[in-house]
């Protein structure tokens, strides 16, 4: 399987080897790591230049747009010239934390959608509490990149509505969670070909070790409950997000 968009670096209580180590065990043998702070891109080139399972994405994320300077264009722009340099994430908007700068948040999203349909690379969306204006956003700009909306919070109506654009649903540890009765209709009634899996680590443990550090390794327990939701096998859910990963990021 693989882990589609994993914050390795930020993960405190279990060293970068031994998370790899732990993923490559549970049957992890791919991990996508997006860069957040514009500090990031530096670290995550690091790791995908000393970990051979490791990949990356470069951007900076909506609440951490007040760091964004447009000399980032230009080195994001070189480094992803990098064969294992595979999106632009994550990027787009947050509505969640404090609303004084959306317009800041909007114009440096687009700006990175811009730089992501030059360069040919998908797009891995973050959108809290902002999915009309993140939508409409998509539609006006993006021309030619896949775009990935990570950690999946909309209707099963929105759902449908990205997937009538293409667009594909990742999936993370919320799935997992007894009272989220929202995420397990859209895991239920999304057609596969759309899905992707995720951990969002160090973030959004899923059951059983939710309150705890995420990590790579707990894809399974979210591939469990998707395969049960749906009453497939796991292997099959592990075969159709391992394929599709593929396909988007071109790995
Ligand atoms: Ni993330």
């Amino acid at each position: 399987m693989i882990d589609t968009h994993s914050h390795i670096n930020m993960i405190e209580k279990t060293s970068v080897d031994q998370v790899i180590k732990q993923a490559k065990d549970n049957g992890i043998d791919k991990i996508i790591v997006p860069s957040a702070y514009p500090k990031d891109i530096d670290v995550v080139m690091s790791l995908v230049e000393t970990h051979v399972n490791v990949y990356g994405m470069l951007g900076v994320h909506p609440t951490e747009v007040k760091d964004w300077t447009d000399d980032l264009i230009d080195k994001i722009k070189e480094y992803s010239k990098h064969p294992k340099i595979v999106a632009i994430g994550e990027i787009g908007l947050d509505y969640y934390w404090d609303k004084s700068f959306n317009d800041l948040q909007k114009e440096v999203f687009i700006k990175q959608i811009k730089l992501a349909n030059e360069l040919n690379l998908p797009i891995s969306i973050h959108d809290r509490e902002a999915h009309k204006d993140t939508f409409d956003i998509l539609k006006e700009y993006n021309t030619n990149s896949k775009i990935i909306m990570h950690c999946f919070s909309g209707s099963v109506e929105f759902a449908k509505e990205c997937i009538n654009q293409g667009w594909f649903i990742a999936l993370g540890g919320v799935v997992t969670f007894k009272n989220a009765q929202k995420m397990k209709d859209v895991a239920k009634s999304i057609p596969l070909e759309y899905l992707l899996l995720e951990t969002d680590a160090p973030y959004l443990t899923p059951t059983p070790f939710r309150g705890e550090e995420n990590q790579p390794a707990y894809i399974k327990y979210i591939a469990e409950e998707i395969a049960s939701l749906r009453g497939i096998s796991v292997e099959e859910i592990a075969n159709i997000t391992t394929q599709n990963a593929i396909k988007v990021f071109e790995l």
